[in-house]
């Protein structure tokens, strides 16, 4: 895909891409290249792994980039933590304990995903058919070294952007 493509809007989704992260501070280092991109203000981002595999830290990095201070908990009880940032609206959604749709509309996440803002979701797969195609796939899985392998997916026109930014930003291999 280039530049030129995408201003065309000639984009063939899905866009499929491949990391490796050596530690934790090859995940921050993601999450704050991630955040600097503009486009990720409007986006909606699904992380998929099992439990541990660093989705909340991934999450906790790109909000600390993206100037959230103070406690970032874990929305694993709430569902769903928000942040209001000056001029930023973030949604951060854990749907690991989601399961009657009703929680849905009492919830009023339908308006959630109608506002303008960044939406992030862990264990999407348990609000299937309740939340629109993610823009960006992240999805993380431990290797035996503890180390992360890294697959992101790009859904549509704005996360195909994303990466195709963050590929220009962020080069694959950890670098100290
Ligand atoms: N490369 C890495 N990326 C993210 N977390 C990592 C990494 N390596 C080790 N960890 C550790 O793994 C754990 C991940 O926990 P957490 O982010 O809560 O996982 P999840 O939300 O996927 O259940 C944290 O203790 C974190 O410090
Ligand atoms: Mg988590």
């Amino acid at each position: 895909m280039t530049a030129v493509d995408l201003l065309q809007g000639v984009v063939h989704l899905p866009i499929v891409k491949s990391l490796h992260w050596c530690d934790e501070a090859a995940t921050a280092r993601f999450a704050r290249a991630l955040a600097a991109l503009p486009g990720v203000r409007q986006a909606y981002i699904e992380l998929q792994g099992h439990l541990g595999a660093g989705k909340t830290t991934l999450v906790r990095h790109m909000l600390r980039a993206l100037g959230v201070q103070g406690r970032i908990k874990s929305p694993t009880y709430a569902v769903m933590e928000p942040y209001e940032l000056p001029g930023l609206n973030i949604w951060h959604f854990d749907f690991y304990r989601f399961s009657d749709p009703r929680e849905w509309f009492d919830a009023g996440f339908r308006d959630i995903f109608a506002s303008p803002g960044l939406k992030i979701a862990e264990w999407p797969e348990n609000a299937a058919g309740c939340v629109p195609p993610a823009d960006l796939i992240i999805q993380l899985d431990v290797q035996d070294d503890e180390t992360r392998q890294v697959t992101l997916t790009a859904q549509t026109k704005l996360g195909a952007s994303l990466l195709h930014q963050l590929a220009n930003s962020a080069p694959d291999e950890d670098r100290p």
